[in-house]
């Protein structure tokens, strides 16, 4: 490729920095709205092909990041689409003395929030304004239209509203993509998003696990079953991806599922939206348990072992397919509002904690397409948040106080045949035990406070006194 002349008129309206899979398909879908964009990545060969590819569109490939930057209209907005961490303070570092006071550097990969609310502060200092834009969708969202969770310094919304809406997915034709707020409230979104990612998949991966040891269902026979429920109240991309998969067979006919090594790997914001909930004492369990069944699935060779020494026998399921079926539906659904009701009690929490005054409405509409977790539920969130802005918690919302004590049973039945046949399903219990702890008056934490009393005069408070009065026993 030959680097094209520092012209007086630059070229472009838009750059875009890190041409991996989620960048690439980014670049054409600007360009598929009109939008000239030049491009630059770290190893040039990538530049280099990706622009030799598209010589018929818009798009000018760079091999030096100061010409990147002058082809690029003022305010420029340059679009990261580069690995979180480090990479991205590098990147800035390199860039910044390119810019332009004004300028906008967007920051669309999966960093970690307090990272960009630094780096909000860091480059506002610079006089350059800093997005830290959550992008969902994998590969096809960021092709044919993501969902877009921008945060950070709210000047650079009026500059990049127009090219941020026009690249995301719409629903009813209102875009997935809407300011979330300051500092790293967008990345912090975009954490709760994979955090309910991680929770959405691995109930799905307990249905399957009791279909498959439990019911003795082989892959294709689990399919029709996904496809009828993603007919109903748990439409969503995952679970019409899943009845995908098991569909896929081999050359040889055998089913691909059953071929893939049973260890899941995780890129970190599972783990993020765990310390977060811990951070700011509110309970993600389901979340939790999600990334705990990631690590110990990666625990291969150890429960190979245990396997052995422990016997990995399971006692087969005695009750009808169709009542098992019927009560798997249910414990999804149940599992699943239980999962999204804690997912919100974080974004509410970290919304007072960080003072982003998140609108809970507009985060779960943005949700509702172009992203893995979109799903019709995410409709019914919408509207419940719309209803009721300073709703406390989903679960008292009357359509979905409704939705899981229709749905409670099921859930109740399955983690009981589960645990009696030996199957874990460590994401219906969480949801059981929070949904059964959050609707007790009283728990045994009067016992716990006693002993923290008894051993280190930590004190506890009476039900015969005021709230914050703290009394101690002598107990021995
Ligand atoms: N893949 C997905 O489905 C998905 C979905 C949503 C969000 N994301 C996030 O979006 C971002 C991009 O994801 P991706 O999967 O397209 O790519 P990726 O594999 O996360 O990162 C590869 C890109 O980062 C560049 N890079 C790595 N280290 C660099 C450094 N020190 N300085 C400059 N550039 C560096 C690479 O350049 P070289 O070509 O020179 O190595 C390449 O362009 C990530 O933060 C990711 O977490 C990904």
């Amino acid at each position: 490729m030959t680097t094209p002349p520092r012209t007086l008129e630059p070229a472009s309206n838009f750059g875009v920095i890190g041409l991996a899979v989620m960048g690439q398909n980014l670049v054409l879908n600007l360009s598929d709205h009109g939008f000239r964009v030049a491009v630059f990545n770290r190893t040039a060969a990538r530049t280099d092909a990706f622009a030799a590819q598209h010589a018929d569109r818009s798009i000018t490939g760079f091999r030096d990041l100061d010409l990147f930057v002058a082809a690029i209209e003022q305010p420029r907005r340059i679009l990261l689409m580069i690995k979180a961490g480090q990479p991205v303070d590098d990147q800035i570092t390199d860039l910044l003395p390119h810019l332009a006071p004004g300028d906008v550097v967007i920051d669309g990969g999966n960093s970690l929030f307090t990272d960009t609310a630094r780096r909000t502060v860091e480059l506002a200092d610079a006089g350059v304004l800093f997005v830290g834009a959550g992008i969902s969708g994998g590969e096809e969202g960021a092709r044919y239209g993501p969902s877009i969770m921008p945060g950070g310094d709210v000047g650079a919304w009026p500059i990049v509203e127009d090219a941020l809406t026009a690249i995301a997915a719409t629903v009813d034709g209102e875009p997935c993509c809407g300011w979330i707020g300051p500092g790293g409230s967008g990345h912090y979104v975009k954490m709760i998003h994979n955090g309910i990612e991680y929770g959405d998949m691995q109930i799905i991966a307990e249905a399957y696990d009791i279909m498959g040891r439990g019911l003795s269902m082989s892959a294709p026979e689990m399919q029709p079953w996904f496809e009828r429920w993603n007919d109903g109240r748990l439409d969503s991309y995952l679970i019409e991806i899943t009845a995908d998969i098991l569909g896929h067979t081999e050359d040889d006919g055998t089913p691909t599922v059953d071929v893939i090594v049973d260890a899941t790997g995780q890129k970190g914001t599972g783990k993020w939206t765990v310390a977060a909930s811990m951070n700011q004492s509110t309970p993600v369990s389901l979340i939790a348990e999600s990334v705990y069944a990631r690590i110990v699935s990666a625990l291969l060779d150890e429960r190979q072992e245990a396997a052995s020494a422990l016997g990995d026998d399971i006692e087969p399921l005695t009750d009808s397919v169709d009542q098992v079926m019927a009560d798997l539906h249910d414990a999804l659904y149940a599992a699943k509002i239980v999962s999204y009701a804690q997912g919100f009690m974080l974004l509410r929490s970290a919304s007072e904690e960080y003072g982003w005054d998140l609108d809970l409405s507009m985060i779960a509409g943005l949700w509702r397409a172009g992203c893995i977790i979109r799903s019709r539920f995410l409709t019914e969130i919408t509207a419940a948040y719309r209803k009721n802005p300073s709703l406390t918690n989903l679960l008292l919302d009357d359509y979905f106080t409704h939705q899981i004590t229709q749905a409670m049973p099921g859930l109740r039945r399955t983690v009981a045949r589960a645990a009696r046949a030996g199957i874990p399903v460590p994401a219906y219990s969480a949801a059981l035990s929070f949904f059964d702890a959050f609707r007790s008056r009283r728990l045994p934490a009067n016992l716990t406070q006693a002993q923290r009393d008894y051993f280190g005069a930590h004190t506890y408070e009476r039900t015969d006194a005021p709230r914050g009065e703290w009394f101690h026993t002598n107990w021995i």
